[in-house]
Protein backbone atom coordinates (compact mmCIF):
# COMPACT_ATOMS: atom_id res chain seq x y z
CA UNK A 1 0.00 0.00 0.00
CA UNK A 2 1.65 3.20 -1.55
CA UNK A 3 0.89 6.89 0.90
CA UNK A 4 1.26 9.60 -0.06
CA UNK A 5 2.03 11.27 3.66
CA UNK A 6 2.08 15.27 4.52
CA UNK A 7 3.60 17.19 7.34
CA UNK A 8 3.08 20.78 7.92
CA UNK A 9 2.59 21.38 12.14
CA UNK A 10 5.78 23.80 12.74
CA UNK A 11 8.27 24.84 10.05
CA UNK A 12 9.22 22.18 7.63
CA UNK A 13 6.57 21.68 4.34
CA UNK A 14 7.20 17.78 3.71
CA UNK A 15 5.54 15.24 1.75
CA UNK A 16 6.95 11.39 1.34
CA UNK A 17 5.47 8.44 -0.09
CA UNK A 18 5.41 5.69 2.34
CA UNK A 19 5.09 1.79 1.16
CA UNK A 20 3.45 -0.58 3.63
CA UNK A 21 4.40 1.81 6.68
CA UNK A 22 7.87 0.87 6.44
CA UNK A 23 9.79 1.30 3.04
CA UNK A 24 10.12 5.11 2.59
CA UNK A 25 9.81 5.13 -1.61
CA UNK A 26 11.15 9.13 -1.29
CA UNK A 27 11.17 11.59 1.64
CA UNK A 28 10.47 15.32 0.72
CA UNK A 29 10.99 18.16 2.77
CA UNK A 30 11.12 22.19 1.95
CA UNK A 31 12.34 23.64 5.52
CA UNK A 32 11.78 27.41 6.09
CA UNK A 33 14.44 27.36 9.21
CA UNK A 34 16.32 30.36 7.24
CA UNK A 35 13.47 31.90 7.18
CA UNK A 36 12.79 31.96 10.68
CA UNK A 37 16.17 32.23 12.05
CA UNK A 38 15.99 36.07 11.28
CA UNK A 39 13.44 36.18 13.95
CA UNK A 40 14.66 34.21 16.53
CA UNK A 41 11.54 31.75 16.67
CA UNK A 42 9.34 30.35 14.07
CA UNK A 43 6.84 33.14 12.88
CA UNK A 44 3.42 31.66 12.41
CA UNK A 45 1.89 33.39 9.92
CA UNK A 46 5.13 33.20 7.76
CA UNK A 47 5.22 29.23 8.27
CA UNK A 48 1.52 28.91 7.07
CA UNK A 49 1.97 31.37 3.68
CA UNK A 50 5.43 29.21 3.12
CA UNK A 51 3.65 26.11 3.61
CA UNK A 52 1.09 27.00 0.62
CA UNK A 53 3.78 27.82 -1.74
CA UNK A 54 5.64 24.86 -0.89
CA UNK A 55 3.06 21.73 -0.85
CA UNK A 56 1.64 21.56 -4.64
CA UNK A 57 5.65 21.57 -5.85
CA UNK A 58 6.91 18.92 -3.15
CA UNK A 59 3.79 16.56 -4.07
CA UNK A 60 4.80 16.51 -7.80
CA UNK A 61 8.63 16.39 -6.59
CA UNK A 62 7.63 12.86 -4.36
CA UNK A 63 5.53 11.37 -7.35
CA UNK A 64 8.26 12.74 -10.38
CA UNK A 65 11.37 11.06 -7.63
CA UNK A 66 9.64 7.66 -7.44
CA UNK A 67 8.07 7.53 -10.80
CA UNK A 68 5.14 6.82 -9.38
CA UNK A 69 1.77 8.44 -11.01
CA UNK A 70 -1.41 9.19 -9.10
CA UNK A 71 -3.26 5.97 -9.38
CA UNK A 72 -0.23 4.52 -7.62
CA UNK A 73 -1.46 6.08 -4.40
CA UNK A 74 -3.74 4.06 -2.24
CA UNK A 75 -4.00 6.93 0.58
CA UNK A 76 -3.65 10.05 1.65
CA UNK A 77 -2.04 10.51 5.37
CA UNK A 78 -1.48 14.24 7.38
CA UNK A 79 -0.82 15.40 10.60
CA UNK A 80 -4.24 16.97 11.86
CA UNK A 81 -2.39 17.68 15.28
CA UNK A 82 -0.66 19.20 17.38
CA UNK A 83 1.10 22.29 15.57
CA UNK A 84 0.86 25.87 14.99
CA UNK A 85 -2.92 25.86 13.52
CA UNK A 86 -2.47 28.04 10.73
CA UNK A 87 0.32 25.46 9.71
CA UNK A 88 -1.24 22.42 10.15
CA UNK A 89 -4.58 23.75 8.43
CA UNK A 90 -2.72 24.05 5.27
CA UNK A 91 -1.21 20.48 5.43
CA UNK A 92 -4.94 19.16 6.37
CA UNK A 93 -7.11 21.20 3.46
CA UNK A 94 -4.08 20.18 0.35
CA UNK A 95 -4.45 15.82 1.89
CA UNK A 96 -8.45 16.25 1.52
CA UNK A 97 -8.41 17.66 -1.22
CA UNK A 98 -5.88 15.31 -3.18
CA UNK A 99 -7.97 12.36 -1.21
CA UNK A 100 -10.94 13.37 -2.41
CA UNK A 101 -9.19 14.36 -6.47
CA UNK A 102 -7.74 10.40 -6.24
CA UNK A 103 -10.94 9.18 -4.65
CA UNK A 104 -8.70 7.72 -1.96
CA UNK A 105 -9.02 7.50 2.05
CA UNK A 106 -7.75 10.28 4.03
CA UNK A 107 -6.25 9.17 7.08
CA UNK A 108 -5.58 11.71 9.98
CA UNK A 109 -2.03 11.03 12.63
CA UNK A 110 -0.98 12.48 15.74
CA UNK A 111 2.08 14.01 14.82
CA UNK A 112 3.93 12.63 17.88
CA UNK A 113 2.53 8.97 17.32
CA UNK A 114 4.41 10.00 14.04
CA UNK A 115 7.30 10.47 15.94
CA UNK A 116 7.50 7.13 17.60
CA UNK A 117 6.89 5.59 13.91
CA UNK A 118 10.05 6.86 12.72
CA UNK A 119 11.39 3.67 14.72
CA UNK A 120 9.50 1.38 12.22
CA UNK A 121 11.03 3.16 9.28
CA UNK A 122 14.60 2.85 10.72
CA UNK A 123 13.97 -0.56 12.61
CA UNK A 124 11.79 -3.05 10.26
CA UNK A 125 12.16 -5.71 12.63
CA UNK A 126 10.39 -3.49 15.67
CA UNK A 127 7.10 -4.35 16.88
CA UNK A 128 5.34 -2.89 19.75
CA UNK A 129 5.18 -2.89 22.71
CA UNK A 130 7.80 -1.34 23.42
CA UNK A 131 8.98 2.19 25.74
CA UNK A 132 9.53 5.57 24.11
CA UNK A 133 10.95 8.98 24.96
CA UNK A 134 9.06 11.36 23.19
CA UNK A 135 11.62 14.62 22.85
CA UNK A 136 10.72 16.87 20.68
CA UNK A 137 10.39 20.96 20.49
CA UNK A 138 7.03 20.92 21.84
CA UNK A 139 6.20 17.08 24.09
CA UNK A 140 7.98 15.58 26.52
CA UNK A 141 6.84 12.39 27.12
CA UNK A 142 7.55 8.87 28.51
CA UNK A 143 5.17 6.43 26.49
CA UNK A 144 4.69 3.14 26.48
CA UNK A 145 3.11 2.01 23.14
CA UNK A 146 0.97 -1.23 23.80
CA UNK A 147 0.00 -1.53 19.94
CA UNK A 148 0.65 0.49 16.93
CA UNK A 149 -2.68 2.46 17.38
CA UNK A 150 -2.60 2.02 21.50
CA UNK A 151 -0.28 3.62 23.95
CA UNK A 152 -0.21 4.60 27.62
CA UNK A 153 1.48 7.95 28.68
CA UNK A 154 3.41 6.92 32.02
CA UNK A 155 4.68 10.68 32.54
CA UNK A 156 5.28 13.89 30.61
CA UNK A 157 6.23 17.45 30.90
CA UNK A 158 4.46 19.78 33.18
CA UNK A 159 5.59 23.13 31.78
CA UNK A 160 8.26 23.58 29.11
CA UNK A 161 9.40 20.80 26.53
CA UNK A 162 12.95 19.45 26.66
CA UNK A 163 13.37 21.21 22.70
CA UNK A 164 11.46 24.48 24.44
CA UNK A 165 14.25 24.97 26.90
CA UNK A 166 17.13 24.16 24.56
CA UNK A 167 16.10 26.89 22.15
CA UNK A 168 15.58 29.25 25.08
CA UNK A 169 19.33 28.78 26.42
CA UNK A 170 20.75 28.60 22.91
CA UNK A 171 19.11 31.63 21.73
CA UNK A 172 20.04 34.06 24.99
CA UNK A 173 23.62 32.51 24.25
CA UNK A 174 22.98 34.18 20.71
CA UNK A 175 23.35 30.95 18.66
CA UNK A 176 21.14 30.56 15.71
CA UNK A 177 17.24 28.80 15.75
CA UNK A 178 16.67 26.18 16.56
CA UNK A 179 19.43 26.39 19.06
CA UNK A 180 19.21 22.78 20.07
CA UNK A 181 21.91 21.29 17.76
CA UNK A 182 24.25 24.58 18.02
CA UNK A 183 24.33 23.88 21.76
CA UNK A 184 24.78 19.82 22.12
CA UNK A 185 27.56 20.97 19.68
CA UNK A 186 29.34 23.52 21.91
CA UNK A 187 28.30 21.23 24.54
CA UNK A 188 31.11 18.56 23.56
CA UNK A 189 33.90 20.40 24.46
CA UNK A 190 32.44 22.13 28.11
CA UNK A 191 33.48 20.81 31.40
CA UNK A 192 29.92 19.88 32.95
CA UNK A 193 30.92 19.92 37.04
CA UNK A 194 31.68 23.91 36.10
CA UNK A 195 28.15 24.89 36.28
CA UNK A 196 25.51 22.75 38.16
CA UNK A 197 22.06 22.54 37.05
CA UNK A 198 18.89 21.78 38.97
CA UNK A 199 17.04 18.27 38.01
CA UNK A 200 13.59 18.90 39.42
CA UNK A 201 10.87 16.25 40.20
CA UNK A 202 7.66 17.70 40.06
CA UNK A 203 4.32 16.46 41.56
CA UNK A 204 3.30 13.04 42.54
CA UNK A 205 3.74 11.21 39.81
CA UNK A 206 6.94 9.66 39.56
CA UNK A 207 7.49 9.53 35.94
CA UNK A 208 6.66 13.75 35.14
CA UNK A 209 9.10 16.37 34.57
CA UNK A 210 9.72 19.94 34.37
CA UNK A 211 12.27 22.14 32.12
CA UNK A 212 10.92 25.42 33.31
CA UNK A 213 13.43 25.82 36.52
CA UNK A 214 16.17 24.61 34.37
CA UNK A 215 16.12 26.52 32.11
CA UNK A 216 15.20 29.78 34.25
CA UNK A 217 18.40 28.53 36.13
CA UNK A 218 20.19 28.59 33.22
CA UNK A 219 19.10 32.40 32.10
CA UNK A 220 19.42 33.51 35.32
CA UNK A 221 23.18 32.12 35.09
CA UNK A 222 23.96 33.77 31.41
CA UNK A 223 22.25 37.33 32.65
CA UNK A 224 24.00 37.33 36.07
CA UNK A 225 27.48 36.67 34.42
CA UNK A 226 26.39 39.53 31.71
CA UNK A 227 25.42 42.04 34.89
CA UNK A 228 28.31 41.79 36.75
CA UNK A 229 30.97 41.53 33.53
CA UNK A 230 32.01 37.88 34.35
CA UNK A 231 33.27 35.76 31.83
CA UNK A 232 31.10 33.00 31.13
CA UNK A 233 32.69 29.67 30.01
CA UNK A 234 29.53 29.09 27.40
CA UNK A 235 31.15 25.17 26.19
CA UNK A 236 30.71 24.15 30.07
CA UNK A 237 27.66 25.76 30.78
CA UNK A 238 26.09 24.02 27.41
CA UNK A 239 27.24 20.52 29.29
CA UNK A 240 25.60 21.26 32.18
CA UNK A 241 22.98 21.89 30.27
CA UNK A 242 22.47 18.81 28.49
CA UNK A 243 23.65 16.71 31.82
CA UNK A 244 20.86 17.92 33.73
CA UNK A 245 17.92 17.03 31.03
CA UNK A 246 20.06 13.74 30.72
CA UNK A 247 19.69 13.36 34.37
CA UNK A 248 15.80 14.29 34.39
CA UNK A 249 14.87 12.19 31.35
CA UNK A 250 17.08 8.81 31.95
CA UNK A 251 16.14 7.74 35.07
CA UNK A 252 12.58 7.95 34.20
CA UNK A 253 13.25 5.56 31.43
CA UNK A 254 15.16 3.10 33.79
CA UNK A 255 12.20 3.57 36.11
CA UNK A 256 9.61 2.80 33.23
CA UNK A 257 12.14 -0.38 32.16
CA UNK A 258 11.95 -1.53 35.17
CA UNK A 259 8.19 -0.86 36.67
CA UNK A 260 7.12 -2.13 33.24
CA UNK A 261 9.73 -5.12 32.53
CA UNK A 262 9.77 -3.71 28.96
CA UNK A 263 13.20 -4.48 27.62
CA UNK A 264 12.75 -2.47 23.87
CA UNK A 265 13.29 1.59 24.30
CA UNK A 266 12.93 3.60 21.02
CA UNK A 267 13.57 7.66 21.59
CA UNK A 268 11.92 10.36 19.06
CA UNK A 269 11.72 13.34 18.11
CA UNK A 270 14.38 16.61 17.44
CA UNK A 271 15.85 16.60 21.13
CA UNK A 272 16.58 12.21 19.82
CA UNK A 273 19.26 13.66 18.40
CA UNK A 274 21.31 15.06 21.34
CA UNK A 275 24.28 13.78 21.67
CA UNK A 276 24.18 13.37 25.29
CA UNK A 277 20.91 11.80 25.95
CA UNK A 278 21.85 8.90 23.22
CA UNK A 279 25.05 8.19 25.35
CA UNK A 280 23.05 8.37 28.77
CA UNK A 281 20.44 6.23 27.42
CA UNK A 282 22.29 3.47 25.49
CA UNK A 283 24.59 3.34 28.77
CA UNK A 284 21.62 2.57 30.94
CA UNK A 285 19.90 0.21 28.38
CA UNK A 286 22.96 -1.95 28.44
CA UNK A 287 22.92 -1.99 32.28
CA UNK A 288 19.53 -3.51 32.11
CA UNK A 289 19.95 -5.58 29.59
CA UNK A 290 17.87 -3.72 27.46
CA UNK A 291 17.62 -2.93 23.51
CA UNK A 292 17.72 0.54 22.47
CA UNK A 293 15.84 1.88 19.12
CA UNK A 294 17.12 5.52 17.85
CA UNK A 295 16.26 6.46 14.97
CA UNK A 296 19.06 8.67 12.68
CA UNK A 297 19.47 11.84 13.20
CA UNK A 298 17.26 12.79 9.54
CA UNK A 299 14.53 10.33 11.09
CA UNK A 300 14.18 12.39 14.49
CA UNK A 301 13.22 16.21 13.33
CA UNK A 302 9.82 16.79 11.46
CA UNK A 303 9.29 14.65 8.24
CA UNK A 304 6.45 13.33 6.33
CA UNK A 305 7.76 9.35 5.73
CA UNK A 306 7.32 9.23 9.56
CA UNK A 307 3.75 10.26 9.04
CA UNK A 308 3.35 8.25 6.19
CA UNK A 309 4.29 4.85 8.53
CA UNK A 310 2.03 5.86 11.35
CA UNK A 311 -0.59 6.72 8.51
CA UNK A 312 -0.63 2.65 7.50
CA UNK A 313 -1.12 1.37 11.38
CA UNK A 314 -3.63 4.01 11.64
CA UNK A 315 -5.59 2.62 8.42
CA UNK A 316 -5.09 -0.98 9.59
CA UNK A 317 -7.02 0.17 12.44
CA UNK A 318 -9.95 1.78 10.89
CA UNK A 319 -8.59 5.54 11.69
CA UNK A 320 -10.01 7.33 8.53
CA UNK A 321 -11.05 10.77 8.14
CA UNK A 322 -14.03 12.04 5.71
CA UNK A 323 -13.89 15.25 4.53
CA UNK A 324 -15.11 16.88 7.40
CA UNK A 325 -11.83 16.07 8.99
CA UNK A 326 -10.36 19.34 11.03
CA UNK A 327 -7.00 20.44 12.46
CA UNK A 328 -6.25 20.77 16.25
CA UNK A 329 -3.38 23.31 17.66
CA UNK A 330 -3.59 20.73 20.95
CA UNK A 331 -4.39 17.07 21.08
CA UNK A 332 -3.37 14.31 23.32
CA UNK A 333 -1.35 11.75 21.89
CA UNK A 334 -4.42 9.23 23.06
CA UNK A 335 -6.75 11.65 20.57
CA UNK A 336 -8.72 13.90 23.34
CA UNK A 337 -8.55 17.64 22.37
CA UNK A 338 -6.82 19.41 25.50
O1 LIG B 1 10.61 17.06 16.73
P1 LIG B 1 11.06 18.36 16.21
O2 LIG B 1 11.80 18.41 14.89
O3 LIG B 1 9.87 19.36 16.09
C1 LIG B 1 8.80 19.35 16.95
O4 LIG B 1 7.88 18.52 16.76
O5 LIG B 1 8.84 20.16 17.90
O6 LIG B 1 12.00 18.97 17.35
C2 LIG B 1 12.65 20.18 17.21
C3 LIG B 1 13.49 20.42 18.45
C4 LIG B 1 14.03 21.83 18.53
O7 LIG B 1 13.76 22.31 19.82
C5 LIG B 1 15.53 21.63 18.31
O8 LIG B 1 16.35 22.61 18.91
C6 LIG B 1 15.73 20.28 18.95
O9 LIG B 1 14.62 19.53 18.49
N1 LIG B 1 17.00 19.63 18.59
C7 LIG B 1 17.97 19.32 19.49
C8 LIG B 1 19.02 18.73 18.76
N2 LIG B 1 18.67 18.69 17.45
C9 LIG B 1 17.41 19.25 17.36
N3 LIG B 1 18.01 19.49 20.83
C10 LIG B 1 19.13 19.07 21.47
N4 LIG B 1 20.19 18.50 20.85
C11 LIG B 1 20.18 18.30 19.50
N5 LIG B 1 21.21 17.73 18.89
ZN1 LIG C 1 7.98 17.23 15.52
Amino acid sequence: MNILAVESSCDETAVAIVRDGRQVLCDCIASQVALHREYGGVVPEIASRKHIEAIYALADQALRETGLSRKDIDAVAVTYAPGLIGAVLVGVNFAKAAALALGKPLIPVHHIRGHIAANYLAFPDLEPPFLCLVVSGGHTMIVEVTDYTSMRILGTTLDDAAGESFDKVARVLGMPYPGGAALDKAAALGDETKYVLPRSRPGENPYNMSFSGLKTAALNLIHHAGQVGEALDVPSLCAGFCAAVSDTLIPRVRMAIEETGCKKVAIAGGVAANSRIRRDILSMARELGATVYMPPLNLCGDNAAMIGAQGYYEYLAGNTAGMELNAYATKSILGEVL
